[in-house]
């Protein structure tokens, strides 16, 4: 399976109001038409939505939507699910009108999380950014990044490296059954990072990249601004290199801001590694407040 990268999201809770305001005026998303599903859409780039936020009971990973090339590599990934003894379904016409692609395939990962491999995204309007962000760097690197919070590492990483077919980009380790690990699909660092630090499971953190330091900056002043919690402080990872900050949504999950980035070539070589080079204070103690929740 060759995916292409983070292709959107769905997220649910009962705050949707606040968390229609937080991506459009803090994050810079630009609010668009609801979806045929009746979800509030956002986009970050020229693709008619890259977020989708539903009212529910409580906060939650509605879905994470994975890109691939065409309807021949859907088809063959799916066989090879099957083939893998993973129970896939088809997208129904509903799910396809209300994602607007072309076609789609969804599947659950063992932590419960809700997954979907799509191609053909429909394009919306040009992008523009009611907080004035310039850009999202998207393109080929997907949208971002995702941190998923899962119960247990080793199912989830046999999952997300052999069925999904990522590859490992570096990892942290917290104790036995504990601990970080950071996939790629892409050049992007990572596509999806997995974490394990006890029985919970849901969605950490949303990662979006812009050009600078300045545009992180402006992203951290409206966040003050807005008084949205702020729950890591400005700092630079060790691994990917990503100049950031992390602030709470009002559906619960984190929203990281950040700038450069890594790219990774085929010369990269996987390793473990600890602790931030600088800042991110909050950081770990934010790992245990997600969408989602004790299992
Ligand atoms: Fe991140």
């Amino acid at each position: 399976m060759q995916l292409l990268g983070l292709g959107y999201l769905g997220v649910a809770g009962p705050e949707v109001a606040g968390f229609a305001s937080f991506a459009a005026d803090v994050a810079g998303l630009m609010p668009v038409a609801a979806l045929a599903d009746g979800a509030l859409a956002f986009a970050a780039d020229a693709r008619r939505f890259r977020l989708a936020a539903y009212r529910g009971d409580k906060n939650a990973l509605a879905y994470l939507g994975f890109e691939v090339a065409g309807a021949e590599a859907l088809a063959k990934g799916v066989a090879e699910l099957r083939a893998a003894g993973v129970a896939v379904r088809e997208g129904s016409a509903e799910e396809r009108a209300a994602r607007e692609v072309a076609g789609l395939a969804v599947l659950s990962d063992p932590a419960g999380h809700r997954l979907e491999l799509f191609h053909g995204a429909a394009s919306g309007a040009a992008f523009r950014s009611p907080a004035g962000v310039a850009r999202f760097l998207t393109g080929e690197l997907g949208l971002g990044h995702v941190n998923l919070i899962v119960p247990e590492l080793e199912p989830a990483l046999r999952f997300y490296r052999e069925r999904l077919g990522f590859a490992d980009s570096d990892w942290m380790d917290f104790g036995p059954g504990m601990g970080g690990y950071f996939l790629h699909c892409n050049p992007r660092h990572h596509s999806v990072a997995i974490t394990c630090i006890g029985p919970l499971a849901g969605l950490h953190h949303l990662m979006l990249e812009v050009p600078g330091v300045d545009d992180v900056g402006q992203a951290w002043d409206r966040a003050n601004a807005a008084k949205v919690p702020i729950s890591a402080a400005l700092g630079r990872h060790r691994n990917d290199g990503m100049f950031s900050f992390y602030m709470q949504s009002p559906l619960g999950f984190h929203v990281e801001i950040g700038c450069q980035g890594r790219r990774l070539d085929a010369s990269w070589k996987a390793e473990p590694f600890l602790g931030d080079i600088w800042g991110h204070e909050g950081l770990a103690a934010s790992l245990g407040s997600i969408a989602g929740g004790p299992v």
